[in-house]
């Protein structure tokens, strides 16, 4: 060996060790959010936070247990702080991680009075406002892999694995499970979730089911970070197996190795063991942080990776092309907003183009703006906005196009009802419910639906939901600050009653649409349309049989035989609770996800539901009528079909 040779290997070595040992110390940055109110390095609030950071770094902090508060000062200056090691980890790494954070953070928010950040190892978290023992959401993070994954129902397959991950996680002490699942013959992923141990189950479950379905499970890889709660999953092994668990199908285990052990075949493995493992390290350095370059970290539905103005506006003269100028064959429905339209673009892809009805009070900016918010929103159960055009006095939007039809097409039509049973119409349901926990969960940016119905719901070819027409408030220039607004956008049987007759709108008006939703999956019958002796729609009927204890006879007689009747009585029952009179009594929509999800949950008892219409015609001052002047959505109530395909 030259002497050449032998002074680039012991570079190499070297440089091995060196990036090991920046491996084992340094945590892995991933993502901090610094809060709007500021405080001065001369404050006292100052000198309290750095007490709060010594003591929670100091030596007698409890790393074993990965969790530690700590508070200092008093009112208003007071500081409360917290660290949360993952849950895998050695006391070691723990303190390593917090150590290195204590000091990090001030660099990263030098002067902020509230602060989460996050790493691979740990998370430290700061506050002026008493965020012990209290679920906080806000601020999440979402972060996906760039590459998508192509397996088939692969969501399901994720949930399944990780909804027992958080039960067991949200009973336990530590607040922490991680375990690795094997599917489709040789794929193994790995999950992990993980609460912050001062809350309390409840609370626990509730965070976590969020945050496992709000997973990017089209991608190969992706976390889900909010300050109470995380949840993560990969296709390789990300945590400390010893302590993690193993599904109930793992890998078979490899074919052990047989045969004599010469002296020379030993040295040769110890050698090329040593030789693989100095690689691995490398490797895994290297890995590591190209890994943390290529992450998408997106704040929560507020990303820079997709939309901007530009790359979503298309010509005029495309989108005339694909659909034959707007040709009478090509209309495909009219929905509340506009007609829409069938059109295949010159690449081949198919699209629905929904021509805006030109009353839209927008500005151009204001426009152009809404829609690149808009489209930025993805996920699995919502239609995707693809483009827009501004051009010739025109606003076109362009959605991905859906090949099945809406929901209410299957639901009221007598000769499809049947395509749905109740496992279907159950994962409906459920698709529907993560869909509106996406709108509702950004923290930044809750957007409130205001017309989900059965003919906003479309589905794939698959029958997995993906609802349409969210974010038209926002493109058509309406108060979304206002919670209180004069111009109701809405549908006739589907409308909360203080969303109809004051005009508030709040998260809990989309409770309620998504519970006469439900009520109509399980029945399959129309709530506006609705008409039995004993009752004049659909909400009182489903209160009655409740009330007189037979909720199975609302069951649509197609299904009633061949359902899982408890599941369907839950989501009676769920259905019940949303569409109660009292806003405040309806729950959050991650709270109904948690009902839906896990049978140990006890539900409320539900209270009369709040109805604004009826469905005879009265002379009330409150007429239906009346009301529906103020809509711009013409409603489908004698039309048992489909009124509005947009965009299909
Ligand atoms: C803190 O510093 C700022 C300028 O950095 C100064 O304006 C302010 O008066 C100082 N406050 C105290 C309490 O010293
Ligand atoms: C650690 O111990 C010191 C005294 O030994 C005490 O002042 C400090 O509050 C303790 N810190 C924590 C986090 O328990
Ligand atoms: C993995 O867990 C085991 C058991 O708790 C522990 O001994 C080991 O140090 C851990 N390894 C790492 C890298 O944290
Ligand atoms: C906060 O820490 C103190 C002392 O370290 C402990 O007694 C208390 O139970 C902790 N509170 C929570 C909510 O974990
Ligand atoms: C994406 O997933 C693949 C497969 O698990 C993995 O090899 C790769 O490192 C991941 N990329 C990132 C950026 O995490």
């Amino acid at each position: 060996m030259s002497c050449c040779a032998c002074f680039t290997f012991l570079c190499l070595l070297s440089s091995f060790l060196t990036s090991f040992t920046v491996c084992a110390q340094d945590p892995t940055y991933v993502y901090h959010d610094c809060s709007d109110t500021t405080t001065t390095r001369n404050s006292t609030y100052f000198t309290n936070l750095r007490t709060l950071l010594a003591s929670l770094s100091s030596r007698n902090a409890s790393y074993s247990t990965g969790f530690q508060n700590a508070t200092a000062g008093q009112a208003p200056d007071k500081v409360t702080g917290l660290f949360l090691c993952r849950g895998d980890l050695s006391p070691e790494v723990c303190r390593s991680c917090v150590s290195f954070s204590v000091n990090d953070i001030l660099s990263r928010c030098p002067n902020n009075r509230e602060v989460v950040l996050y790493y691979d190892e740990c998370m430290l978290r700061y506050s002026h406002q008493n965020i012990l023992s209290t679920l906080i959401t806000a601020g999440a993070v979402v972060l996906r892999n760039d590459s998508t994954n192509q397996f088939e129902r692969f969501n399901d397959v994720l949930l399944s694995a990780l909804n027992p991950a958080v039960t067991d996680a949200a009973s336990s002490s530590r607040k922490f499970d991680a375990r690795k699942a094997s599917f489709a013959a040789s794929q193994t992923f790995y999950g992990l979730v993980q609460c912050t141990p001062d809350l309390t189950t409840l609370d626990c479950s509730t965070c976590l089911l969020t945050a496992i379905n709000l997973l990017p499970s089209d991608r190969l890889g992706g976390r889900y970070l909010m300050p109470s709660c995380n949840s993560r999953f990969e296709f390789y092994p990300f945590y400390n197996q010893t302590n993690g668990r193993s599904s109930p199908s793992p890998r078979p285990p490899r074919p052990e190795r047989k045969g004599g052990n010469s002296n020379l075949e030993v040295v040769a493995i110890v050698v090329s063991t040593i030789v693989v493992v100095l690689l691995l390290i490398a490797c895994c350095c290297f890995v590591t942080k190209r890994k943390n370059k290529a992450y998408n970290r997106t704040p929560a539905f507020d990303g820079h990776e997709i939309a901007t103005a530009d790359s979503l506006q298309l010509d005029y003269r495309t989108i005339q092309a694909a659909t034959n100028d707007f040709s009478e064959g090509n209309n495909i429905g009219r929905g509340g907003f506009g007609e829409v339209y069938k059109g295949i673009l010159s690449n081949g892809t198919e699209v629905a183009v929904k021509r805006l009805s030109k009353t839209s009070g927008q500005g151009e900016t204001e426009f152009k703006n809404e829609v690149v918010v808009v489209a930025k929103l993805r996920h699995r159960n919502l239609v995707k906005l693809l483009g827009f055009s501004l051009e010739r006095q025109e606003r076109i939007l362009v959605y991905e196009y859906l090949p099945n039809k809406s929901l209410d097409c299957f639901l009221f039509d007598p000769a499809k009802q049947s395509q749905l049973d109740w496992t279907k119409r159950y994962h409906i349901i459920g698709g529907v419910a993560r869909g509106i926990l996406y709108l509702h969960q950004d923290s930044r940016l809750t957007i409130i639906h205001r017309d989900l119905k059965a003919s906003n719901i479309l589905l794939d070819a698959d029958m997995n939901p993906k609802i349409a027409d969210f974010g038209m408030a926002r493109i058509f220039g309406m108060d979304q600050t206002q919670e209180n607004t004069n111009r109701i956008v809405g549908t006739y049987g589907y409308m909360a009653p203080e969303y109809a007759m004051q005009g508030q709108y709040s998260v809990k008006s989309d409770v309620y649409s998504f519970g006469v939703s439900v009520l109509e999956i399980v029945s399959g019958k129309k709530n506006s349309s609705f008409y039995q002796t004993d009752a004049h729609d659909l909400l009182s009927y489903a209160w009655w049989l409740w009330r007189k204890g037979t909720p199975l006879d609302l069951v649509d007689p197609v299904i009633v035989h061949n359902c899982d009747r408890s599941e369907v009585v839950r989501c009676i029952h769920i259905g019940l609770l949303c569409v109660q009179e009292d806003p405040v009594e309806r729950p959050a929509i991650s709270t109904i996800i948690l009902m839906l999800t896990s049978n140990t949950v006890t539900l409320p008892v539900p209270r009369e539901p709040g109805l604004f219409f009826q469905s005879t015609p009265t002379k009330d001052p409150l007429d239906t009528d009346q009301s529906m002047k103020t809509q711009s959505i013409p409603c489908s109530v004698d039309n048992a079909s489909i009124t509005e395909l947009y965009p299909r």
